[in-house]
């Protein structure tokens, strides 16, 4: 026993285990070679070959997030200046990796050198985060004293070519019905950044607030922005917080956090809910809807429609887009257009029927048809292109009443897929539409973990199935969406994404092929690590879950049933398992049955001889608590007998099933 206790507090400082593969997203092309990996000592530098500025810029930033991580100095120096003592991170334009697209790098990583290559400056930003990841997590820990860290890159050396499989791969923020602030919204850009997800959807303006500042029409933010109390728990729950909510971004805020994110490979799309959704506008400014209430609402069903009749309606939204695109450089403005509520907002209101009759419109979806594609002329006019939830495409998927619009949707219009039948997103692609594929039952990180569990959000596809191959293109992508009616702070905001923000980071990026769940969970306990040190409170349980998937490539020793739980032990076959000395790790894993089994201890048998034990209190039921137990094994004799040896009882009954899985670490 004496002698385990040095073994421990030897264990106990080093750093975290170094990273082999642990990216996360999964890179497109790695191989691990043998030998020592490259370590980044105070002689360390960063050495640009290219005088190209966009490059430059790209190393002195690499210099102050990898200085201010390991608190080496990693001076930046031409070839000439390289220090000969110390492991350099050369960067290198490579033009070869432009056919890979501008977010595209290699990293070749020896004692030699770690040399990070890229066509385009954005690929040595994402070469610079997978660098991150592959260092000690400890590279995350602003307090921690560092001096002794040993920072390897991964374990070994290791060549990549990495690259995305989509162009758009994008997180939706909602601070129209909850507003967090800049603290919160820079803290995400750092996560995606981390993901490689390179599009922030900033959800600005909803029927709950309105959260951005436009100069002309002040009364958005004086009066739109704030509301009397909020409802809590979920829709129509008839209860309220009673504290009143504000809050919206200056200009100039704005244009620091649009910066902020561009230098972290990130394009803001904003979105400015029109025609529905628009309470809050509405209440500020009250010409603008025929239905406007007399408060921003408190409650989250409150939906108000802009009046698509009035020309002042247009002017309006020109002028504030005017100021929109003026503060968003990115291509792409999002107007919302979902969920319009025809029903309620539109039938049988006389400005409307009448407009209907003279314009010839056989139904609701045709007047927010007439809308939309005068908008998409307007933001066209403005030299960007308009993106809109599927509503844009005429169908009524909320069955409002709206019908279907007779009228074709400008095909310049990008839709973004997230509700009815995937034929419906098939069609617009063969229309000629570009999609982003936001599916509410796979994407919405609102939902609960229940409804989308990790494995779910994993196992998304944004392709549709039986889309042709020619089409696949038009599909730029996938959006995660965090709508925010029942999340209130950052840390219940951070449970809903993390982990399933990461798992949509591998969709986007990593080649199909190469997608593996099993694995995917083994990286997210490091990246685990790594969002604790850097304040994201992420769902710890589910990243802890531990279900089959886990064991996917694991060996099977047999289960347990209800007899063998009465019996309360089992003995199972273990020989082909043991063929070499090491620390075995067994799991019994609760599969089925009402009732969890209460482990005692596992031991390990060589004939009749015990060679190994473990005791200690574990349950596997539906929630699992302890039940890895672990066998060292100092020696095997070969053709012994091995028995893995359980005991085990019913808690508070028998009927339970499980499986047995043994492994070597
Ligand atoms: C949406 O969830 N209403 C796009």
């Amino acid at each position: 026993m004496k002698l385990l206790i040095p073994a421990l507090v030897f264990s106990a400082c080093l750093p975290a285990a170094f990273s082999q593969e642990q990216i996360i997203p999964k890179p497109a092309e790695i191989t691990l070679l043998k030998g020592t990996p490259a370590r980044l000592t105070p002689a360390s530098a960063i050495v640009s070959t290219t005088h190209d500025k966009p490059f430059l810029n790209r190393a002195r930033q690499l210099q102050q997030m990898l200085s201010k991580g390991t608190g080496l100095p990693l001076p930046l120096k031409t070839p000439q200046e390289a220090p000969k003592n110390g492991t350099c991170i050369i960067i290198k334009k490579d033009p070869s990796l432009a056919s890979r697209g501008e977010e595209a790098y290699s990293i070749q990583s020896s004692p030699e050198g770690i040399i990070l290559s890229a066509a385009h400056a954005k690929g040595i930003f994402y070469a610079g985060q997978s660098l991150i990841q592959m260092m000690p997590v400890i590279f995350h820990d602003k307090k921690a004293d560092k001096s002794s860290v040993k920072w390897n890159i991964s374990g070994t050396p290791f060549k990549m070519v990495d690259y995305p499989r989509f162009s758009w791969r994008a997180l939706m923020v909602d601070e129209g019905r909850h507003f967090f602030g800049e603290k919160v919204i820079k803290q995400i850009i750092d996560q995606m950044a981390l993901l490689k997800m390179n599009t922030l959807h900033w959800h600005l303006t909803d029927d709950a607030g309105w959260r951005i500042e436009i100069k002309k029409y002040p009364r958005l933010t004086s009066i739109g922005s704030k509301r009397r109390e909020t409802e809590i728990g979920t829709w129509n729950s008839g209860k309220s917080d009673g504290k009143p909510h504000e809050g919206f971004y200056t200009q100039k805020q704005i244009r620091d956090i649009v910066q902020y994110a561009a230098q972290r490979n990130i394009t803001i799309v904003p979105e400015i809910e029109m025609p529905g959704h628009a309470s809050a506008a509405s209440v500020a400014y009250p010409f603008l809807s025929l239905k406007s209430p007399a408060e921003v609402p408190t409650t989250f069903i409150v939906n108000t429609a802009f009046d698509p009749t009035s020309e002042k309606t247009y002017a309006f939204l020109s002028d504030v887009l005017d100021e929109v695109v003026a503060l968003f450089p990115g291509k792409i403005i999002h107007i919302g257009g979902d969920e319009v509520r025809y029903d309620k907002q539109w039938k049988g209101v006389p400005e409307i029927e009448k407009f209907m009759k003279k314009n010839n419109m056989k139904s609701y979806a045709d007047v927010q048809m007439y809308f939309t594609n005068r908008m998409s002329g307007i933001v066209a006019k403005k030299g960007r292109r308009m993106m809109g939830w599927n509503e844009i495409y005429g169908h009524d998927v909320n069955g409002d009443g709206g019908g279907k619009a007779g009228a074709k949707l400008d095909t310049n219009a990008v839709i973004h897929f997230w509700k009815g039948d995937t034929n419906l997103g098939k069609n617009a692609i063969r229309d000629g539409h570009e999609i982003v594929n936001s599916l509410h039952s796979s994407t919405y990180l609102d939902y609960s973990y229940g409804s989308i569990p990790l494995q779910k959000a994993y196992g998304f596809e944004p392709i549709f199935p039986g889309l042709e191959e020619q089409y696949h293109s038009k599909v730029k992508g996938l959006g995660a969406q965090l709508w925010t009616e029942w999340i209130a702070t950052p840390e219940r905001l951070h449970y809903q994404a993390f982990p399933r923000a990461c798992a949509f980071a591998e969709v986007g990026w990593t080649p199909a092929g190469r997608k593996d769940f099993p694995d995917f969970k083994k990286r997210l306990k490091e990246y685990g690590e790594r969002m604790d040190l850097m304040g994201i409170h992420y769902a710890k349980d589910i990243v802890d879950q531990i279900d089959k998937s886990d064991f996917f490539n694991t060996p099977r020793l047999g289960g347990w049933t209800p007899d063998s739980v009465a019996d309360k032990k089992l003995s199972l076959d273990a020989s082909k398992l043991i063929k070499s000395p090491g620390r075995y790790t067994i799991t019994l894993l609760y599969e089925k049955g009402a009732n969890a089994v209460e482990i005692e201890s596992v031991a390990l048998y060589e004939g009749n001889r015990e060679i190994a034990r473990d005791t200690h209190p574990g349950k596997s039921g539906t929630q699992k608590e302890n039940i890895r137990y672990i066998l060292n094994v100092p020696a095997v004799k070969d053709g012994a007998t091995y028995t893995v040896k359980a005991k085990l009882s019913g808690s508070g009954g028998d009927d339970s099933y499980g499986t047995v899985y043994g492994e070597l670490p």
